[in-house]
């Protein structure tokens, strides 16, 4: 059987990297979540004092990057990568709603997509990947074997992001969550360097009313059948 690399990108909170992540552990693929890792330079930027309140110094980070080392870490216990920051586990950090809201204005930086991108090509080398993000298709690997674009109601995506941070002891409205989710959808979508974009390619997932099981029978099944391809 062939090793193939599979790219899955879409709109935040359609559950890309639940679906991701099941997949690569149903494949024994090398699982990346790259939101981790623009996000882990958002708490970077964050605790630096270069982007808080409306304040950006966006030339300050851009020469702190080179100091900048990421890291996936396997978590043996929970059977997930966590990502590490410098060499400290900032997995749970990363996810709060005030990293989310300025995320997509690090992830627009040039310098920080040449970075980042450079080192998802190194990770993929081996191929047996699953990567999920905004541009893997269509910049990171444009030659992946098998791309998925995700895509989900802006309702179905507010509610599900909604119970997530409620979940996790998050206070936040849904018309926080909601504002949060349509403004990263239009900063995503506009920005000048890799906007989120469906690669032509791609085959084009909608899961606004579908469970969890389904979309990972269906998914799964697309892949064997790409893989079984020679
Ligand atoms: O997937 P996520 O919500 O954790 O991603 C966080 C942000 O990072 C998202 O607003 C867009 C950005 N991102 C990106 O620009 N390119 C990627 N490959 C992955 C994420």
């Amino acid at each position: 059987m062939r090793n193939i690399t599979i790219a899955i990108d879409g709109y935040s909170s359609t559950g890309k990297s639940t679906l991701a992540k099941q997949l690569a552990k149903a494949l024994e693929y090398v699982y990346v979540d790259t939101g981790a890792m623009y996000r882990a330079v958002t708490l970077f930027a964050m605790r630096n004092g270069f982007i808080a309140n409306g304040i950006e110094n966006i030339p300050a980070l851009v020469r702190l990057l080179p100091k900048i080392q990421l890291k996936f870490v396997r978590n043996d216990k929970l059977k997930f990568s966590e990502m590490y920051l410098n060499g400290e586990n900032v997995e749970k950090e990363i996810r709060q709603m005030e990293v989310s809201q300025y995320v997509s204005r690090i992830a627009e930086i040039e310098q920080v997509r040449y970075k980042l991108v450079d080192m998802q090509r190194e990770m993929g080398r081996d191929k047996a990947i699953v990567m999920d993000g905004r541009d893997i298709g269509t910049t990171v690997f444009p030659d992946a074997d098998l791309k998925i674009f995700m895509t989900a109601s802006l309702q179905a995506r507010t509610t599900r992001r909604y119970k997530e941070l409620l979940e996790k002891g998050e206070e936040v409205t849904y018309e926080e969550v909601l504002e949060n989710v349509q403004k990263r959808d239009y900063i995503d979508t506009h920005r000048e360097f890799s906007p989120l974009m469906k690669a032509e390619d791609a085959i084009v997932f909608d899961n606004s009313d579908m469970g969890l099981k389904e979309q990972f029978e269906r998914l799964e099944s697309i892949a064997r059948r790409y893989i079984a391809k020679e």
